[in-house]
């Protein structure tokens, strides 16, 4: 398969709302999809994700900016001229038509040659673990064979690039885990560009090689899975990764391969440091995986155990502190859980804390 890459340049939507004020749904964005790449727009709701997608796939026209597939300026070319396949939430089946044809529907239209368009249904099907199943009606399967059908459809036509809106949202939390395996699975194999959109950070982790987390319809970080998790450039950015508590802090100095830090009057000496500047202010992040209990010692923030959350193989305890209700993660069965109402200290792991800048 074909692949190219997808270019945003300065794209901004306005769109008029009811009583004629301007709703800027997207405010100047510019990314860069590589051939063969999976990134994930990944942002709360309204934040402009899928008006973002749709301009890509061109159901909606840019207020401002451009918008390449490979090196030509799709910007103003209607979506059937694209080369885009997009699947959506509501699988969008034509519930008439049998499996087979749903699939078939794209090549049909293309004319493509009828023994061709039966050997190529059924290789793609059973490349979506649907073998065999063409002649059932959509109505007949669940809404995991159902979205698979979907992929199936769009992946048939064999597009550039593949756009995704919320795919798995109508799915049970079990049947999401699987079909994000498979949707990482299938990409990987056929190797086409894909955009993908979701609320849901541990999905854009599983299947992302790059994630753009957008707010407010701006984008606020571009990075992999595990820059955006372990390197936030703000606040949101980190919050929306993940729980995490943040501490006031002093930056004390600044040397090579590490950065001496106050918190409470106690030095910390942070290692993993990011690029430290002049004139930002930062705090201190910790995730629950980053701090632990102890029993009340000095120098360390202080806190009372309100309430320890069983989840199998680890214990979430919720504990009040000066610094707001604080989470800290506990391996079950170590030493380290406290009952609730326990008085406690809870001890920041310097190698897992992180400087974030404070917006
Ligand atoms: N056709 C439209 N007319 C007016 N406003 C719109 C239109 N489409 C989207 N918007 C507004 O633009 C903003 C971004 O919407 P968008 O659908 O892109 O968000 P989203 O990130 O996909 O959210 P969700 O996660 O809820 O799907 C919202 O404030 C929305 O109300
Ligand atoms: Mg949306």
């Amino acid at each position: 398969m074909k692949s190219v890459s997808v270019t945003l340049k300065n794209i901004s939507k306005v769109f008029k709302g009811f009583e004629g004020n301007d709703i800027r749904a997207v405010d100047d964005v510019s990314f860069n999809v590589n051939p063969g790449e999976f990134v994930t727009l990944l942002g709360p709701s309204g934040c402009g994700k899928t008006t973002t997608l749709r301009m890509i796939a061109g159901f909606e026209t840019p207020t401002k900016g451009k918008i390449l597939i490979g090196e030509k300026d799709v910007t103003f070319i209607p979506p059937w001229k694209r080369d885009i396949a997009m699947v959506f939430q509501s699988y969008g089946l034509f519930p008439h038509m049998s499996v087979g044809n749903n699939v078939a529907y794209g090549l049909k239209m293309r004319k493509v040659d009828k023994n061709k368009i039966k050997e190529q249904v059924s290789s793609i099907l059973e490349l979506v673990g649907l073998k065999g199943f063409e002649h059932r009606p959509p109505s007949s399967l669940s809404g995991g064979q159902q979205q698979s059908v979907a992929l199936a459809r769009a992946l048939v036509v064999e597009p550039s690039v593949l756009l995704f809106d919320e795919p798995l949202s109508n799915l049970d939390v079990l049947l999401r885990e699987q079909m994000r395996v498979e949707i990482r699975r299938i990409q990987k194999k056929v190797g086409i560009t894909t955009l993908y959109v979701t609320h849901d950070r541990t999905e854009a982790m599983t299947l992302s090689d790059r994630i753009i987390v957008m707010n407010n319809g701006k984008i606020m970080q571009i990075g992999s899975p595990n820059e955006v998790y372990e390197k936030p450039n703000s606040k949101f950015v980190a919050s929306f990764m993940g729980k995490i508590a943040f501490f006031p802090v002093e930056i004390n100095a600044v040397e090579p391969g590490s950065i001496k830090v106050t918190i409470k009057g106690k030095e910390l000496i942070l290692k993993k440091g990011i690029k430290i500047s002049e004139n930002v202010k930062y705090v201190l992040g910790c995730r629950p995986e980053g701090l632990y209990l102890t029993a009340p010692k000095k120098g360390h923030i202080e806190g009372r155990v309100l309430t320890n959350v069983y989840l199998g193989n680890y214990v979430e305890s919720y504990v009040e502190t000066e610094f707001g209700e604080i989470m800290v993660k506990t391996e079950a069965g170590t030493s380290g859980g406290f009952e609730e109402g326990a008085a406690v200290s809870v001890v920041i792991k310097e190698e897992l804390a992180k400087l974030i800048p404070d917006d």
